[in-house]
């Protein structure tokens, strides 16, 4: 069979399935739940909210096999170039290998050099929580700076807040927009004393980054004069650029080219998660992690967590022609998860040329969004509920909370089920018009009301399941993610490993910059921008009188 023809039979079973509203899916066959979920340990996931059945599901297992997803699973594992527009290994899941493992990159076993720098990295977390590496007066660092963008802040900012009751040592912050109210708001209640700044960059060169690490470093300057050195720290593959800006390299904690930056939380990168929840919180986090690698290379497809989450993916995108995804954690630690989820997601695939070079026939990434659980509830989706297109929502709840206090989490949890279910079963018109005239409501306001208090239900969604939100558990959940954006990249033939779309936005912040400062004209730019110059000057000269 063709790949192309294997398509037909996709589409084919999602033309079967769309008239077909999940209620009478659910009539039709008792073991819906058994046959659309799968698990990992306590991890469970249900997709049998979803329209789809299982011979749509064998439809799409056979196109990722013909897709080869799992030679190209096996190739990423291996560390072989599979970035190739940068000629690259894809690696991080080496970064949670044990130290046992072998895993060669140009012939080179890559481990004991992960190894020493992870228990390096560590150490330093230590010493900064155990005061053994302290302030320049002497006094235990109190606050810690991470400084870093994209991949080297989204993943550790949402890992340290979602693992927020392991954090005994010292207070953590992120600072990230190069707009220098995030620097200023972050900094404005520290002592310059007892701060330590972490510039976290794979590059050592992204504008944002370096004109936040500029200011920072100029503030611990100002309070401390020389000894500002000792209150910085780097994660860095770009060790010439650390020693450049005057770190020392005893507190210059390095990783590879492999490591992609948003798969890099797991490397030094990590280094502010590290401190925050210690190192043998970290190792279980890289644990958590391991765990779900060893599930993504060794379980059946037909049982494997990231095929199966990257295949309703495709159903979704592909199949039923849904262009975004709700991401809802009723999980309030979990509250920077979409926005963690949407640079693994978007920025691996949100691409329109395959790995062939040529333009992709199909659509690639869905539009991934969302909030945590309860509070979306009173927001969008109002929206995803009655509006006029279909949203599938991914839920995330665990069984046990951290804190148990009354029965707020049986609130939630009970929330996070009402909301799946309402969603796909709804509340028919003829039920709306009993309850109303149970209620004593007169006919003409039934008529009036009853489609407006309608939910057409058939709105799918799929639910993650898990004990608690601990450090192995947050990893097992990273790495399902990464690994579904592997898998459906695999599907859709596109490269998931580079991000050459946000290149041409940094050229030309870099060639307007003279323009903005008034060092140079508005010559040779487009209307719109000039215009927009021009009255960005006038109000600032207007500011300034
Ligand atoms: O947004 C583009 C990007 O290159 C991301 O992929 C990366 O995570 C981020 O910038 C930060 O890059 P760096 O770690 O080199 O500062």
């Amino acid at each position: 069979m063709t790949l192309e023809s294997i398509w037909q039979r996709v589409h084919h079973e999602a033309a079967r399935l769309k008239p077909v509203h999940l209620c009478d899916l659910f009539a039709q066959d008792q073991s819906r739940f058994a046959a659309l979920s799968a698990n990992l340990d306590d991890l469970l996931v249900d997709f049998s909210k979803e329209k789809i059945d299982t011979a749509a599901l064998a439809a799409l297992l056979t196109l990722a096999r013909a897709a080869e997803v799992e030679v190209k699973r096996d190739a990423m594992l291996a560390g072989e170039p599979v970035n190739i527009t940068e000629g690259r290994a894809v690696l991080h899941t080496a970064l949670r290998s044990g130290a046992g493992a072998r895993i060669l990159v140009d012939g080179i076993d890559v481990v004991p050099a992960i190894h020493k720098t992870l228990d390096r990295f560590l150490a330093f977390a230590e010493d900064l929580r155990t005061g053994r590496y302290a302030s320049q007066s002497g006094a235990p660092f109190t606050d810690v700076v991470a400084i870093g963008i994209g991949g080297s802040a989204l993943g550790p900012e949402m890992a340290t807040l979602a693992l927020a009751p392991w954090h005994d040592g010292p207070r953590l912050h992120f600072v990230s927009n190069v707009d220098g109210a995030h620097l200023t708001d972050t900094l404005k209640p520290l002592d310059p004393a007892r701060t330590l700044v972490i510039v976290a960059s794979k590059s050592f060169t992204t504008q944002e980054t370096m004109t936040n690490a500029a200011s920072a470093r100029a503030w611990l300057a100002g309070a401390l004069g020389d000894a500002a050195g000792c209150h910085i720290a780097a994660a860095s593959t770009n060790l010439a650029a650390t020693r450049d800006f005057g770190i020392d390299d005893r507190r210059v904690f390095g990783f590879w080219d492999w490591v992609g930056g948003r798969f890099s939380t797991w490397s030094a990168i990590g280094l502010p998660l590290a401190i925050a929840i210690g190192a043998a919180n970290f190792r279980a986090f890289l644990d958590g992690a391991l765990q779900m690698d060893d599930h993504f290379r060794f379980a059946p497809l037909e049982r494997n967590l990231p095929v199966l989450l990257a295949l309703i993916g495709i159903w979704r995108r592909n199949a039923m022609g849904w262009p975004t995804t709700a991401l809802v954690p009723y999980d309030q630690r979990l509250a920077r998860l979409p926005a963690y989820v949407q640079q693994v997601e978007l920025e691996s695939n949100g691409k329109r040329i395959g790995r062939d070079n040529r333009p992709v026939s199909m659509a690639t990434a869905a539009v991934v969004w969302g909030e945590p659980g309860t509070n979306s509830q009173h927001s969008f989706f109002q929206l995803i509920h009655q509006g006029t297109d279909t949203i599938p929502v991914d839920f995330l709840l665990a069984a046990v909370p951290q804190e148990q206090i009354g029965d707020h989490h049986a609130q939630l949890a009970a929330n996070a089920l009402a909301q799946s279910a309402a969603l796909a079963f709804g509340k028919d018109e003829d039920a709306v018009r009993a309850k109303m005239a149970l209620s004593g409501v007169e006919p003409g306001q039934i008529d009036r009301l009853a489609p407006h208090r309608t939910f057409p239900g058939d709105r799918p969604s799929t639910t993650i399941l898990y004990r608690r939100l601990d450090p192995a558990t947050l990893g097992r959940l990273m790495a399902l993610f990464e690994h579904k954006v592997a898998v459906q990249g695999a599907v859709w033939n596109i490269n998931s490993f580079d991000q050459w779309g946000v290149e041409l936005g940094k050229e030309l912040a870099a060639r307007l910059l003279p323009s903005v400062l008034g060092s140079a004209g508005t010559e040779g730019l487009d209307a719109s921008t000039a215009g927009l110059l021009a009255h960005y000057a006038a109000l600032r000269a207007k500011a300034a009188n």
